[in-house]
């Protein structure tokens, strides 16, 4: 089975593949940064290169990964947040529709306002608070009314990319190089979510063909301070101290709902298990630190 994968240069997308060619796929890697020799060049804002990058490579599934991720950047630059998160997967959503390929589009668990005190589920009504989340939902919006055959994963807060780690995770191993203390976040919480048992989690699904909505993301809820904390523990950086702090104290352009956390409600309808956050993120750090 062919499977080209947007956004292959990414954090998701790197262990995607990885997962994918493990898996026995042939794999068709594409994005616009850091392209290798074996990754092609393919913008998706670009419908008309989008059409023919497919008509030619002819997948038999995408895997639509490719978006910007930068959330603060998004609230600022709107026009761009849009053209990349909601066109863009317009633009490979109407190809997948052209040339009748399944999608697999990669959403968020950030597109609930966060005011639920239970975890969130598949049927619950999203209400993003953000420019970054309110295009992403405008993408699983678009998906699903262009195409019958579509996957659309919602995931939890990344913990993968390694040295491509441009979130929170990265940005603690970092500070403990060289600090003392760390504030951090203690008043908004989410479900970490290895990309790594992401990859396998939709893979699972897609071999089922049980097309439709899923979240996905390791069992068990955080805020950033328990994280940063786990990592602590982890690294055996114990000379740092952490510290929680309000949300109120680091003021960013974009909005964060209280909560993002979710539960895996249709997965485990399938009996699908996911393990606990702090397993994965113990052995994402210890893979990370290897490299
Ligand atoms: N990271 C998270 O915590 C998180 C949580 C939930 C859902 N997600 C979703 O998961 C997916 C993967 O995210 P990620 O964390 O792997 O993000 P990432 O590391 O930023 O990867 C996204 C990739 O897409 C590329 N890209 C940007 N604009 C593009 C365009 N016009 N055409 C083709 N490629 C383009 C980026 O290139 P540049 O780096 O050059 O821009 C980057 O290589 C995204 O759909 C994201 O919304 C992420």
């Amino acid at each position: 089975m062919k499977v080209l994968v947007t956004g292959a240069a990414g954090m998701l997308g790197t262990a995607l593949c990885k997962e994918l060619a493990k898996k026995g796929y042939e794999v068709s890697p594409t994005d616009i940064g850091s392209t290798t020799p074996a990754m092609d060049y393919l913008d998706i804002t670009d419908l008309k290169a989008v059409n023919d990058f497919i008509k030619r490579s002819k997948p038999d599934l995408i895997f639509h990964a490719a978006a910007e991720t930068d959330v603060d950047r998004c609230e600022i630059e709107v026009d761009h947040a849009y053209k990349i998160n909601t066109l863009g997967t317009e633009n490979v959503a109407l190809s997948c529709q052209r040339y009748d390929i399944a999608m697999v589009y990669v959403s968020t668990c950030g597109v609930f306002d966060g005011t639920k005190e239970a975890p969130y589920n598949e049927f619950d009504a999203p209400s993003p608070i953000s420019i970054y989340t309110k295009s992403k939902y405008e993408g699983e919006k678009a998906v699903r009314c262009l195409l019958r055959r579509y996957f659309i994963f919602r995931a939890g807060w990344m913990i993968g990319g390694g040295k491509k780690d441009k979130k929170f995770v990265a940005k603690i191993v970092e500070l403990l190089k060289t600090k003392d203390a760390i504030s951090v976040v203690n008043d908004k919480f989410g479900c970490p979510t290895y990309t790594k048992d992401f990859s396998e989690g939709m893979l699972k699904v897609v071999d089922l063909a049980r097309y439709g909505l899923y979240h996905i993301t390791n069992e068990g809820q955080a805020s950033r301070y328990d994280i940063a904390c786990k990592i602590v523990e982890y690294l055996k950086k114990n000379n740092v101290a952490i510290k929680p702090i309000s949300s109120a104290a680091f003021p960013l352009p974009a909005p964060r709902p209280r909560s993002e956390v979710v539960d895996n409600y249709k997965l485990k309808l399938l009996g699908i298990k996911m393990r606990p956050w702090e397993e994965a993120l113990r052995e994402y750090l210890n893979e990370f630190n290897d490299e």
